[in-house]
């Protein structure tokens, strides 16, 4: 084996408002990993393929997405932010977190993001029927898939604690450096 084993790539996910770009980019911060929002990567990059007039989105190009970030995610240390997991390659991550947020909680956090009507009563349906968790469990090896729980900045807090003890692990146990 070669000295240089790359970092982890850590992929979270979850339904829209659970908190996985609070989450993502405060992790990136205290640990130097690049922080990848799919969302905007595609945005900078005009990944589009369309636009959804009942969801008043527009279209990722899921192909293009994984082209633009083959190379960065093969050399790993990437926190990713997605809420889908399906289409990206199960080779690229070690980790999986999916947070999950009451009902109540989130309801109010997405019709403060604006949300109303269908795409608001969607999204609270999405997190009740665990739509992302089961994805991720289809997805990727039910051992690196875990759920946590994002209701608080106290969930936040031990959120981040939990993963960035998870990493100091995986470097030990994969003889990284740092
Ligand atoms: N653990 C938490 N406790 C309290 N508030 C939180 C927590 N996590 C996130 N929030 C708040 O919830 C709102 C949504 O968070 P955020 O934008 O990070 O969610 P998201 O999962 O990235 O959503 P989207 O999929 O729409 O991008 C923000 O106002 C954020 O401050
Ligand atoms: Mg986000």
């Amino acid at each position: 084996m070669g000295s240089q084993t790359r970092g982890p790539n850590i992929l979270i996910t979850g339904t829209p408002g659970t908190g996985k770009s609070t989450l993502g980019a405060e992790l990136a911060t205290r640990t130097g990993f690049k922080y990848v929002n799919i969302g905007d990567v595609a945005k900078l990059n005009e990944l589009f393929d369309g636009y959804d007039d009942e969801y008043q989105c527009p279209i990722l190009d899921e192909d293009r997405v994984l082209d633009e970030l083959e190379d960065q995610l093969s050399a790993g240390g990437n926190i990713v932010d997605y809420h889908s997991c399906e289409f990206f390659p199960e080779r690229w991550f070690d980790i999986v977190f999916v947070l999950r947020t009451d009902n109540t909680i989130l309801y109010e956090r997405l019709e403060k993001k604006g949300y109303t009507g269908k795409k608001l009563q969607d999204n609270i349906q999405c997190e009740i029927f665990q739509t992302i968790l089961e994805e991720a469990r289809d997805s990727y090896k039910a051992e690196i898939v875990h759920e946590l729980p994002s209701n608080t900045p106290d969930d936040m807090e031990s959120n981040l604690e939990r993963i960035v003890l998870w990493m100091q692990q995986w470097s030990l146990a994969n003889g990284c450096a740092t």
